[in-house]
């Protein structure tokens, strides 16, 4: 048996509650890992609640809402251990493993299928996982994936080139974090938008500028970008057009109808470009953001760390406004 955080009903984090479960085995081509660290997404706190996300509220059009609700479950949820990242050690490896070998210590990302809330968790060799960069704790390679993977397939949609102006909207977020360090390992100028809370610790990832959206309006400064990624989509195209240079782009990882008809619409016309776009990684992603890592051009700041017992108090502190990094959840070495 090992300790889990379950859950069996939509709500609030009180919703979650520890348990002891079947310790799950490895099967020929999977490893198993003991879990030494594992996060909270914003992936999470909808899987909690998604009984209360409606088609309005949800952050794509309607045609994901209705799979999203039947893949996490109609009226009570369909997975019950929830943790998208995780890092820890290798303690068996089936039969056919070739790549990792008992005592490794990697980290990894199971994305929609969760379940690292937990003290094991099984992944197939050739999935999203790999060996931690040493120069990170459990805690920190635990909180990397998710925004690293979303980050760098967005960016790459859309080609960031040296020399180019991005602006960030979102980006004391997940993925915004993730997407201030990719902009400036590419060679871009990177301007993060955030609330006042989040400012330092934007600087703190490399951003050439902040700007404090309670106090300035991005649109109305007079400059102008090469790309502008909205994550949350708290701005419109026709709001950045002005602060988009000839042939710049909006990118957007949350959209709706509307934005997909401006990508079809400017797509046709040429000129400034509307791209949505949806992050498909691949198990390489992850070895390159391991590289970064390796190389001192990527990091993560834990805001916060709790124990596996503290998971609610967790979802709790990261539902608040003003992240100033990312929130992990230690299971103890
Ligand atoms: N396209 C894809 O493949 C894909 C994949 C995964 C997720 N997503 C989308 O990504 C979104 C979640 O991103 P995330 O995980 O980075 O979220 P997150 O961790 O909650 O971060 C969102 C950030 O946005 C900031 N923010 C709020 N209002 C803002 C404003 N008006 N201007 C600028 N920043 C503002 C928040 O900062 P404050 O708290 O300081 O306000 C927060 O730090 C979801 O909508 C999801 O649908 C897309």
């Amino acid at each position: 048996m090992m300790k889990a955080i379950e859950y069996t009903e939509y709500g609030s984090p009180e919703v979650l509650h520890l348990t002891e479960v079947t310790k799950p085995a490895q099967k020929d081509n999977e490893i198993l890992i003991r879990v030494r660290a594992t996060s909270i997404t914003v992936g999470d706190l909808w899987a909690r609640n998604f009984k209360e996300i409606s088609p309005r509220n949800f952050s794509m059009p309607l045609l994901l809402w209705l799979p999203a609700r039947m893949f996490f479950g109609i009226s009570k949820p369909r997975i019950s251990i929830l943790g998208s990242e995780f890092a820890g050690d290798v303690e068996a490896v089936g039969r056919d493993v070739t790549r990792f070998k008992a005592g490794d210590s990697v980290f990894g990302y199971r994305g929609q299928s969760m379940g690292a809330n937990a003290e094991y968790l099984c992944m197939p060799e050739d999935g999203m996982v790999t060996i931690k960069p040493i120069n990170m704790t459990y805690e920190e390679a635990a909180t990397v994936p998710y925004g690293a993977l979303t980050a760098l397939n967005l960016l790459r949609k859309v080609n960031v080139q040296a020399g180019q102006k991005v602006l960030i909207l979102g980006a004391s977020g997940g993925i915004g974090s993730a997407a201030v360090q990719l902009a400036k390992y590419f060679g871009a100028e990177a301007t993060g938008v955030c609330s006042t809370a989040g400012l330092d610790f934007v600087r703190s990832l490399g951003a050439d500028k902040v700007i404090d959206y309670t106090r300035e309006d991005f649109s109305k400064n007079g400059e102008t970008y090469d790309l502008i990624f909205d994550i949350v989509r708290k701005s419109s195209f026709a709001q950045c057009k002005d602060s988009l240079k000839s042939g710049g782009v909006y990118l957007l990882a949350s959209f709706k109808m509307k934005q997909l008809f401006q990508m079809l619409w400017t797509s046709v016309r040429g000129g400034m470009r509307v791209v949505c776009a949806l992050s498909a990684e691949k198990p390489g992603d992850l070895d390159f953001i391991r590289e970064l890592v390796k190389a001192g051009k990527f990091r993560s700041i834990i805001d916060k760390c709790y124990p596996l017992e503290q998971t609610a108090e967790a979802h709790r502190y990261a539902e608040m406004e003003g992240k100033k990094g990312k929130v992990a959840i230690t299971l103890g070495v």
